[in-house]
């Protein structure tokens, strides 16, 4: 038994790939193209498992996931690899039409070439677990119930449109061709390993090097926040007892401000590695908002408990309390992924052929 998963380098696939082996012997082939998101650093404490594969590749060339399912007949696939900043997706939407669009239909279409030629038991259990997000839901009102499953699709970014079409991909590969698919759709995840470009590792980073804090607009636009390894015990449970066809919320029942957060964060820093110059809220910056910038998203996670008994294992206060911590004990991978160092793993461990 072995399942395959793209993107295991990014932020959510390596801290699944860690959390995998702390519940599994099972092997992992790990495929992810290592854009600028993908850092093998992440895995390093997996040098010399022989149950994890690495092959870096891209999920839009066809020729290769032909290659690898053939070779090592996962009885799964876990897709999170993808495009998936907000702003960046701004500035150059291009990327992720063609990984998150383009990509996800040759994973379909190789998956559903190789599941077609299985034995009936081995075809029989095959999965195709797709892994989403809530953007695609688009934006709530202040009073509006959270993200249910049955929630109308109305992405607002190139990223959510892209994530969205994926989405839907995904479930007409199962209504047309029979695929065996389950799709998670998940609210902002924090915690080790999150690229600082994204709202909480930025934060702890640029408070930690004296710079300026920015926060978007008024800074009262609101998420749900959940720590990543509450998302990666999401996704095993769906694998394991999600029912086909199906697509599952998952979140932490945790809205919060994004000021909040900015706050929340300097709090932390200010117990747990103070400064000489006064509280980092000092940093805190209102710049210009995101161009079409959703207000909120709150996630009403139910459907997950009620089915398969998931519920997050960490609160918000212990979830941040711990990253905050991971990043100040991290310092080296931070420097690292800042000065672009990281890119150079491969080279480093494995010889200039890699
Ligand atoms: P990430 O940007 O940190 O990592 C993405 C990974 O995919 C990287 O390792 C990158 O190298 C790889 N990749 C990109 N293009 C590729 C390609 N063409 N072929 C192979 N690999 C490629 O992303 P993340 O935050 O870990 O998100 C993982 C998945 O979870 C995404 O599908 C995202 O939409 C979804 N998601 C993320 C969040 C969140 O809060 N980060 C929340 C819900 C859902
Ligand atoms: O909801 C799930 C999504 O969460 C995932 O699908 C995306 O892949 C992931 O990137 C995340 O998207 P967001 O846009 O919500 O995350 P980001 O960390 O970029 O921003 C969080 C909020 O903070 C958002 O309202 C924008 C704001 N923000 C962000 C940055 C980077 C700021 O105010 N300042 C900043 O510098």
């Amino acid at each position: 038994m072995t399942i395959l998963i793209t993107g295991g380098a990014g932020f959510i696939g390596s801290n699944f790939v860690l959390d995998w082996f702390k519940h599994s012997d099972e092997p992992v082939v790990n495929l992810d193209a290592l854009t600028y998101a993908g850092n093998l650093e992440n895995l390093a404490s997996l040098k010399g498992n022989t149950r994890h594969t690495f092959v870096q590749g891209d999920i839009c060339d066809r020729a290769l996931l032909d290659q690898l399912l053939a070779q090592h007949k996962p009885r799964a696939i876990v897709h999170f690899a993808a495009e998936s900043h907000v702003d960046r997706s701004i500035h150059g939407p291009g990327a992720f039409m063609r990984t998150n669009v383009e990509g996800t239909f040759a994973l379909l279409e190789a998956a559903r070439a190789y599941w077609v030629g299985l034995e009936a038991e081995a075809k029989a259990a095959f999965r195709f677990h797709h892994v989403s997000t809530d953007e695609v839901y688009g934006s709530l009102k202040p009073t509006d119930p959270p993200f249910a499953e049955t929630n109308p699709y109305e992405p607002n970014s190139p990223y959510s449109a892209s994530k969205a079409a994926s989405d839907h991909l995904v479930r007409a590969w199962h209504h047309t061709y029979g695929l065996p698919v389950v799709t998670t759709n998940c609210s902002n995840n924090y915690g080790p390993y999150h690229f600082p470009e994204k709202l909480i590792p930025l934060m702890i980073v640029n408070a930690l090097a004296g710079k300026p804090l920015p926060v978007y607009g008024d800074g009262q636009q609101i998420r749900d926040w959940l720590y990543v390894t509450d998302h990666c015990s999401g996704i095993r449970a769906v694998l394991a007892g999600g029912r086909l066809g199906e697509t599952y919320n998952i979140g932490g029942w945790n809205e919060k401000a994004n000021i909040d957060i900015v706050r929340t964060v300097c709090a932390l820093l200010d117990e747990l590695r103070p400064s000489s110059e006064g509280s980092y809220s000092r940093l805190i910056t209102y710049v210009a908002d995101r161009p079409g910038h959703d207000r909120r998203y709150a996630i009403d996670a139910r459907k997950i408990e009620r089915e398969l008994g998931w519920r997050p294992a960490e609160t918000f206060e212990t979830g941040i309390r711990k990253t905050v911590q991971w990043y100040l004990d991290n310092p080296e991978w931070v420097a690292r992924v800042q000065s672009g160092a990281y890119r150079e793993w491969l080279d480093t461990q494995y010889g200039a052929k890699a």
